[in-house]
């Protein structure tokens, strides 16, 4: 029997793909509501900004923006009385006080757009604004749709984590990483500054945290556990605290907050290499992980070289105690984030177990056990850091023998800990490794992905794995939900080595993480985000020289197919990029032949065919290969 399997697709062609015909404008995340009405404000160089004082910052930069897109805008006070035909850009302060925290407005209008908002909220209406503004002039004007939008957040907490323990990132790159939270309306950074592999923070009353523990002998090479080397190369970098201040100033410019995290008690190898006293046992080498296979001369306490999970934690000592409330002190100096994250993750409790001094303190403080040691530890960090007004977030393990009482944890081993956590009463964020947040993991299971930390089908996460995450569990109670304060991703860097890879494994997920972060729950709409939205956001960056994974083909089946006639309609992820195909099985470029209207496939009977296709963007980036066997009645795997 013949067959023929149509491949559904998008009604609507590439061209018209543009903020102004996107039912959200284009925005990400999409607003709460969007009323769009007949009608368009054309902005030609006639343009003014109105503006107070105090919005004067927004002002320049909406001006900044237009120039360059060619507009000569002029900023006039708010004062000055506007003629009804004067094109005119109005920032309004929300005098009245009327709106959601961080909520905005947008209204355009005939010869107006108004933004309103207070504080993030204007920030974020002139964010949307700079979204929605067309890519094109046509005739010399751009036209912005009249339309009212109205919007704010579905959570108060919208995070992104980098880690720069494993691989260090410059002070232009955390820059460029917090202009895309500000883009997307993300508001913390979660910044992990201590790890075995680098202590990346400059504490002055020890200076050996940086002359030694921000500096290992080199980094192993290929997947861990690896095959026994390192590439012997030093590999240093850490940020002074003038450079740190530079980060929360530039942070705060956009309202983000700067969230440092300081590990403990695990994850210390860098801090004990420099201190080998914060050990329960200094004498001993630190560089063996539980499974790594070293063979390698002992140098004792070292910064390690590999990845994973090290035995070597801190000490509950009174000597450890004293070290790390002298660096908190200096962190909340540098940091003015209410919380600051204490990390509390993967803590074995080997060294402990060994330890009399740690068994003797086990008794005295009449703990059950090694858990009940480090909930004893956590305990005493929280209620430093609360005597100095300052709150903790930790990874899910605090919750192991006890939470610290006013703790919030940071559920990342799925959603168990943050589910246990609200039904404790204490706050969430969510952050699941199970459910796509952590952007370290692959985004296809394709062999031209570079190396990355998931093997063996793990650590794979499609951006709509993201998009379909909800981070209210369902288990809870209404009551319960509420601890749930937001979302985060985290970018976990032992295989990412360089600003270009980093943004290789955000995008386009961060989109996904803001509209699941921001947009309510009525208004997520796959279909318009994955065919519209992101498809223009991504045109956008292939235009500003920033890297990003590139979507496959849509409408290309991803799973074999049956029959003998096809007909495939595929079409382009991104505006203006161009879908390559073979049929004869050869890897397909720009080479191979360039796809402009559905493929028609005839599979003779008893054999197989395979599609290859490559989407290639007008700056040259590539997509993985992506591949589909159709198959007519062919019994063995072999593909003809
Ligand atoms: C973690 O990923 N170890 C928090």
């Amino acid at each position: 029997m013949k067959k023929l399997f149509l491949t559904a697709v998008a009604a609507f062609y590439l061209s018209s793909v543009n903020a102004q015909t996107d039912a959200n404008m284009g925005i990400i995340p999409a607003p709460v509501s969007v009323v769009k009405a007949s009608g368009y404000f054309t902005v030609g160089d006639n343009v003014v900004i109105s503006a107070l004082p105090s919005d004067m910052k927004i002002a320049q930069t909406l001006k900044e923006f237009l120039a360059s897109k060619g507009l000569q805008a002029k900023i006039v006070s708010a004062k000055t009385p506007l003629a009804a035909s004067q094109k005119a850009i109005v920032l309004n302060n929300d005098f009245e006080n009327k709106l959601p925290n961080e909520g905005y407005q947008i209204a355009v209008n005939g010869n107006r757009v108004v933004l309103k908002g207070k504080n993030a909220g204007l920030f974020y209406a002139m964010q949307s604004f700079l979204q929605m503004f067309p890519s094109e002039r046509v005739k010399g004007v751009y036209s912005i749709q009249n339309v009212e939008i109205n919007d704010y957040p579905r959570f108060s907490y919208r995070g992104l984590h980098l880690d720069v323990g494993r691989h260090f990132f410059p002070m232009s790159f955390l820059k460029k990483y917090i202009d895309v939270m500000a883009t997307y309306k993300l508001n913390n950074f979660h910044w992990h500054l201590t790890e075995d592999q680098g202590w990346r923070i400059e504490i002055k009353k020890y200076p050996k945290l940086t002359e030694v523990g921000a500096s290992r002998n080199g980094t192993i090479i290929g997947v861990y556990p690896g095959t026994g080397g390192t590439d012997n190369e030093v590999y240093k970098g850490y940020y002074t605290q003038e450079e740190a201040k530079e980060i929360v100033a530039y942070a705060a410019a956009r309202y983000i907050n700067v969230i440092p995290e300081i590990e403990l008690p695990g994850h210390g190898s860098a801090a004990i290499a420099a201190y080998p006293e914060l050990s329960a046992f200094p004498e001993r080498d630190t560089y063996i992980g539980a499974d790594w296979p070293w063979s390698g001369p002992r140098t004792g306490k070292q910064v390690q070289q590999t990845w994973g999970v090290f035995d070597d934690i801190f000490v509950p000592s009174e000597n450890t105690f004293k070290f790390l409330e002298n660096v908190l002190d200096e962190v909340i100096a540098i940091f003015p984030s209410k919380y600051i994250h204490i990390g509390g993750d993967e803590a074995p409790k080997k060294y402990w177990k060994e330890s009399e001094f740690c068994q003797q303190l086990i008794k005295e403080k009449g703990l059950k056990d090694e858990h009940g040691l480090q909930s004893y530890f956590i305990q005493r960090i929280e209620k430093y850091l609360n005597g100095k007004g300052r709150s903790i977030i930790g990874w899910d393990e605090i919750l192991e023998g006890g939470l610290a009482p006013n703790a919030t944890v940071m559920s990342w081993r799925g959603e168990k800990g943050g589910i246990e956590a609200a039904q404790q009463n204490h706050d969430v964020l969510m952050t699941p490794s199970t459910n796509g947040l952590y952007f370290d993991h692959k985004q296809s299971t394709a062999e031209d992905e570079p190396l990355t930390i998931g093997r063996n089908g793990k650590g794979f996460a499609h951006y709509t794995k993201v998009y379909g995450y909800d981070p209210v569990p369902a288990v809870l109670t209404a009551e319960q939900k509420k601890y749930i304060k937001g979302v985060q991703a985290n970018l976990w860097t032992e295989y990412i080595e360089t600003p270009a890879k980093a943004e290789y494994m955000i995008f386009p997920r961060v989109f996904a993480l803001a509209e699941i972060a921001w947009t309510p729950l009525t208004k997520k709409d796959l279909k318009n985000f994955s065919e519209e939205r992101l498809s223009l956001h991504l045109a956008k960056l292939d235009r500003t020289g920033t890297n990003f994974w590139v979507p496959v083909a849509a409408g290309q089946p991803d799973k074999e197919v049956v029959g003998e006639n096809h007909l495939i309609e595929l079409k382009s992820p991104i505006i203006g990029a161009k879908i390559f195909y073979t049929l004869d099985g050869f890897r397909p470029s720009e080479n191979a032949a360039e796809y402009t209207s559905p493929i028609k496939i005839n599979v003779p009977q008893g054999k197989k065919k395979v599609l290859k296709t490559i989407v290639i963007t007008p700056s040259g980036k590539r997509s993985v290969v992506a591949e589909t066997v159709f198959n007519n009645g062919a019994s063995d795997s072999k593909v003809k």
